[in-house]
């Protein structure tokens, strides 16, 4: 039953199914979040033992849906089978418990009212908590450095930790680094330069990533800053690989190697790469330029993917290849690089204006509709290069290696190793 909810009437062998139905003939003890492994009994229990009315309740009472999320539309139709007509999911949905605004409004108030700090948002949209939570601080960080770009200064308390110390962390505890490899080309020096790293740190892992660059796992927090100096030395920067920001951009061999290509889609990938870095996002953005429609650097499942063929270069956005899968929707047809380049500029600052904090490119594509996106970024020429415009105008304050500034001695208190304290003084 739950595999046929999940995966549809199809897997069932076709046939009308009613959902709300289906749901409400699973027994109590069928797992409905496998994530928090939680059952059908315990949601409806909570529902009506406590009152919930909205899918946030559900999660924050059971933890049902708190994690992946593929659970989501099963959780809202036991709501929708247990409480009727009170559900209402199409209600205006606050950002989180401090505030009664949704973040459309919260944003579209950002700008109206001038503000320009986290403190005069709460404070001038009557936050119902003194400092916020651990929703809403990251949501306003993003908001206010994509609307103030060059004026708001980022608040690294306002970020979860492999934002603040630019590394993911581990379930040791250690981290991981990743170094950018433009368009994933890399050179002998810096391959010396890893390898060197990985021995003076006695870093036990070194891996080749999905997105063609190399991954150091397994580092110290408080080598982190020696870590970075050595790759610095060797030319490289930071990755991203930890931020809600461009990661990688995945080209192939493109006409500069293979049979088959068409334009040098290693050449793109580079460039675009060179040019979009360090721009802060609502989530992760995925590029991939192919070379012909063979399409061996898979762009269409990228966020945004580009498959190079003999008349130019076809742009194509809002896939998915992660929790959800899901295949890019054309955006258009670009004639030259420098046409691709402005698209796809136009298209990242429209997501940075439009998207909710988390919400990756296609889901944002599905909530606003690709026509809207297509009007304001291929069919009308004037808006697309105000975006394009908008968003060099921020590239200007955001294209900083996080990691330079920490070697040079940005936020040091965040690496230093804790002190060590001997028994009698860990007595006291
Ligand atoms: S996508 Fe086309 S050009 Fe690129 S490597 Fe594959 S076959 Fe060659
Ligand atoms: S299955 Fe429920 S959150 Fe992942």
């Amino acid at each position: 039953m739950r595999d046929t909810l999940i995966l549809g009437q199809a897997f069932r062998g076709g046939g009308a199914v009613d959902p709300l139905g289906a749901v409400v003939a699973l027994t109590d003890d069928a797992e409905i979040c496998g994530c928090n492994g939680v059952c059908k009994g315990k949601i409806t229990g909570a529902i009506a033992a406590k009152g919930l009315t909205s899918l946030d309740d559900v999660r924050a009472h059971t933890k049902a849906s708190n994690s992946c999320g593929t659970c989501t539309g099963l959780v809202e139709k036991l709501i929708m089978a247990t409480i009727g007509d009170s559900y209402n999911p199409a209600a205006l949905q606050p950002m989180c418990k401090c505030t009664d605004l949704g973040h459309d409004e919260i944003r579209r108030l950002i700008v109206a009212k001038g503000l320009k700090s986290i403190p005069a948002v709460m404070q001038e949209l009557e936050w119902t908590t003194s400092c916020g939570c651990a929703k809403c601080r990251p949501a306003l960080n993003y908001y206010l450095i994509a609307d103030w770009p060059g004026e708001y200064e980022d608040d690294a308390q306002s970020r979860f930790i492999n934002e603040r110390v630019h590394a993911n962390i581990q379930k040791d505890g250690t981290f991981s680094v990743v170094p950018r490899m433009w368009g994933g080309i890399t050179s002998p020096r810096q391959l010396r330069a890893i390898a060197d790293v990985a021995d003076k740190f006695a870093i036990p892992t070194v891996k080749v990533t999905g997105g063609q660059r190399i991954d150091l796992l397994g580092v110290r927090k408080e080598d982190l800053p020696a870590v970075w100096a050595d790759l610095n030395a060797a030319g490289m920067v930071s990755g991203a690989a930890y931020a809600k920001g461009l990661g990688t951009v995945k080209t192939c061999v493109g006409s500069d190697w293979c049979r088959f290509g068409t334009q040098d889609s290693t050449g793109l990938g580079v460039r675009l790469e060179k040019f979009l870095w360090g721009s802060w996002t609502p989530a992760k953005v995925k590029l991939a330029v192919s070379g012909c429609p063979r399409n061996c650097a898979e762009a269409t499942c990228k966020d945004i993917g580009i498959i190079c063929v003999d008349s130019g270069f076809d742009v194509v956005f809002a896939g998915a290849a992660g929790i959800e899968i899901k295949g890019t929707e054309p955006l258009c047809h670009a004639n030259s690089e420098d046409e691709t380049v402005e698209i796809i500029a136009a298209l990242i600052e429209l997501y940075r204006e439009q998207g909710r904090y988390l919400e990756r490119i296609y889901k944002w594509a599905a909530r606003v509709g690709i026509a809207s996106i297509k009007a304001h970024v291929v069919e009308d020429l004037s808006k697309r290069r105000l975006l394009y415009e908008r968003f060099v105008f921020s590239q200007g304050f955001a294209q900083v290696d996080p990691w330079q500034e920490r070697v040079n001695g940005k936020h040091a208190h965040e690496f230093a190793a804790m002190a060590e304290f001997g028994l009698p003084q860990a007595a006291e």
